[in-house]
This record gives C-alpha cells, sequence and structure tokens, in this order.
C-alpha cells in the first residue's frame, strides 16, 4: 500500500537540500529576483529557477510581480510544523561558511539595489556613479591607491603569480622583489613585467624567502596564504625579511565550504576566519593587526576575500638600551 505521506516528510524533503534552505534562509530577510539570487548563490539560473519551483511547489515561498520581474519571499504564514521545522535547519544552517558567505554578497547586492533606485530617481550623484563608470571603468581608482607606497620602498611581492601586484606597485617604488616557486609563473611575470626595470623575480620556496634579513619595506602576500600547509611559517619568514616596522598586506579568502577547490587547485585551507588570521600574525611577530572584509564584486564567483594588514614589531626600547650599556 502506498499511502500518502504526512506532510511533514514533504516538509523534511525539501529542506533537506543544502541550496534550497540558503535561498530561504535569504528569502526570509527580505525580497530577491531570480538574477539577484543566482548573484549571491553563484549558481546558474537554471539551478536557481528548480529550486525555486521546488520551494514554491512546497509552500515555502510566495511571488509577487514588480515590473519585469518577480520578487521571491518566504511564506509569511507557514503552518505550525513548517515553521517548526524551518526555524531549526535556519538555525544549523545559517552560521554555515556558505551562508555566511551569502550574507555578505547579499549586503554588496541590496547596496547595488540601492545605487541603483538612486540613479533611477535621477539624483546628480547617481548620475555621476554611472557616468564615471562609462568614462573611466570602474577599478582605475583601485590600481591608483598603490600611490599611496612611498618611492623609496623595496616591496616583496611573495607568491607573485604572473606580476599583477608587482605591475600595479612597480611605477610607485624603488624596487619590486617578486618571488614564487613556478617557473611557469614567473615565465608569464617575467612578460607582463618587461618593461619595469625596478622589478627583480626570484625562483623560491616562501618556507625559505631567497631575501635577505630585514630588507624589505613591505610585502604582500596577495591569494598565498591557503596554499601554504604551515602559514605560520611563512609569515615567521615574512618578519624576518621586512625592516622593523615594515608593513605586510595579506588578501585571502574567508572561511568557505567548496571543497572541490582542494583538488582542483591545490588549496590547503578552505579559507581563514578574523581569529585564525590574527593568531597567525601575532605568533608570527606582528602587531598593528586589522583584518576586514572585502566588499564582495556581485560579479565574481569565488569565495568572499579579506584583507589583513599588519606590522612587524619595533625592537623594544628595553632591548635597545640594554644594547647601548
Ligand atoms: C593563486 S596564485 C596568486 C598569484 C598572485 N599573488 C595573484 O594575486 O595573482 C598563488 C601563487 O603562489 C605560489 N605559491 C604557492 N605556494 C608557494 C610556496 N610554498 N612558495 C612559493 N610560491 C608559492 C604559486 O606558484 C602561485 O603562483
Amino acid at each position: 500500500m502506498n499511502a500518502r505521506a504526512p506532510a511533514i516528510h514533504d516538509h523534511l524533503a525539501s529542506l533537506s537540500d543544502t541550496t534550497r534552505s540558503r535561498i530561504l534562509l535569504l528569502l526570509d530577510r527580505q525580497e530577491l529576483t531570480v538574477s539577484e539570487l543566482c548573484g549571491i548563490i553563484q549558481l546558474p539560473q537554471s539551478t536557481v529557477s528548480r529550486h525555486l519551483k521546488a520551494l514554491a511547489d512546497g509552500g515555502w515561498i510566495t511571488a509577487r510581480a514588480e515590473g519585469t520581474s518577480n520578487l521571491y519571499a518566504i511564506t509569511r504564514d507557514l503552518d505550525g510544523a513548517a515553521r517548526r521545522l524551518w526555524l531549526l535547519v535556519r538555525e544549523h544552517v545559517g552560521p554555515s561558511a556558505a551562508a555566511t558567505q551569502d550574507q555578505r554578497r547579499l549586503q554588496s547586492t541590496l547596496a547595488e539595489r540601492r545605487s541603483k533606485s538612486q540613479e533611477f530617481f535621477s539624483s546628480s550623484a547617481g548620475q555621476w556613479d554611472r557616468l564615471r563608470d562609462e568614462l573611466f571603468g570602474d577599478r582605475f581608482h583601485l590600481a591608483a591607491m598603490a600611490a599611496f607606497a612611498d618611492r623609496d620602498w623595496t616591496v616583496g611581492d611573495l607568491g607573485c603569480g604572473t606580476g599583477q601586484v608587482s605591475a600595479a606597485l612597480a611605477p610607485f617604488v624603488a624596487r619590486v622583489i617578486a618571488v614564487d616557486a613556478s617557473s611557469a609563473m614567473l615565465q608569464a611575470a617575467k612578460k607582463r613585467l618587461h618593461q619595469f626595470d625596478n622589478v627583480e623575480l626570484r625562483r623560491g620556496e616562501l618556507e625559505a624567502i631567497p631575501i635577505d634579513d630585514a630588507r624589505l619595506d613591505a610585502a604582500t602576500l596577495m591569494l598565498v596564504l591557503h596554499h601554504l600547509p604551515e602559514p605560520e611559517r611563512v609569515l615567521a619568514e615574512v618578519a624576518r625579511a621586512l625592516k622593523p616596522g615594515g608593513r605586510l598586506v595579506i588578501v585571502d579568502m574567508l572561511p568557505h565550504d567548496r571543497e572541490t577547490y582542494k583538488q582542483q587547485m591545490g588549496h590547503v585551507w578552505l579559507g581563514f576566519s578574523e581569529e585564525h588570521v590574527q593568531r597567525s600574525l601575532r605568533d608570527s611577530g606582528f602587531g598593528e593587526i586589522t583584518v576586514v572584509p572585502l566588499s564582495p564584486d556581485v560579479k565574481a564567483k569565488g569565495p568572499g576575500l579579506f584583507v589583513a594588514t599588519a606590522q612587524k614589531h619595533m625592537p623594544s626600547r628595553k632591548h635597545e638600551d640594554t644594547k647601548k650599556s
């Protein structure tokens, strides 16, 4: 006999899929369109639409038309069992790495929606943002930020890859020493950087950086830390190569759950929490530590990023005085 399953089993089936739970978590707080959901969840429209249909069929969400789009939201009057089940699932899914990343992308999406509506109401500020992008693109000011670097600096671009960071810094500083373990990457960097005579490429491992002690004024580890089995060992090496007071800038991923990156791209770490970065830097001889999540680019498909800055400790006064006497 094949009796109709009780409603609770249908509810369990709807919420057993992680993506559906993530979608519901987003729609629990505000209405979103399919394309906004695609950007946040980082899945194609066909997949998101399939999940939305399943959630709508199960009575979990409702849609209302606005202009040419549909806006989706969680059903406000879920039945008692469904609501209790959802509260339980929400409690467990909410703190997951994927849902945390979703929330960050949601904030960017909502910010973009606000600026679009500003534009719609044709404030002069909204018009200027659009005109600025049309005329000059939306990234030139980020490239120009490298001009804050002191022109006397020697900077280490550690794990330089194809040399994008070195190319951004080279016009503004005295010297860039770019280090990477991969000869293929260094070959590509050589091509990119051929017009700069102040960039030196060195092949080597970051666990034994081929740079003398206290040589660098500043260093960057851009999208490198997640490849390193022992990040603290490398950070101690960076501290050795920096002058006292020298600055380090790290960019890497926030915690995420994309296990496949390990096989596909040789990642060792699935991102880093702010506490992990703070602790590793402190234990490796750095102070003045700041860790800030970067505002996600809504077009980006990868996990959210953070930027961390820190300064190598200055020798303590007490130590100096002891040496003098
Ligand atoms: C994801 S790429 C990032 C490249 C570049 N920093 C950028 O932002 O485009 C990581 C780079 O780190 C290098 N790398 C990884 N582990 C390394 C190690 N232990 N020593 C030296 N280089 C390493 C790789 O060869 C690769 O070029």
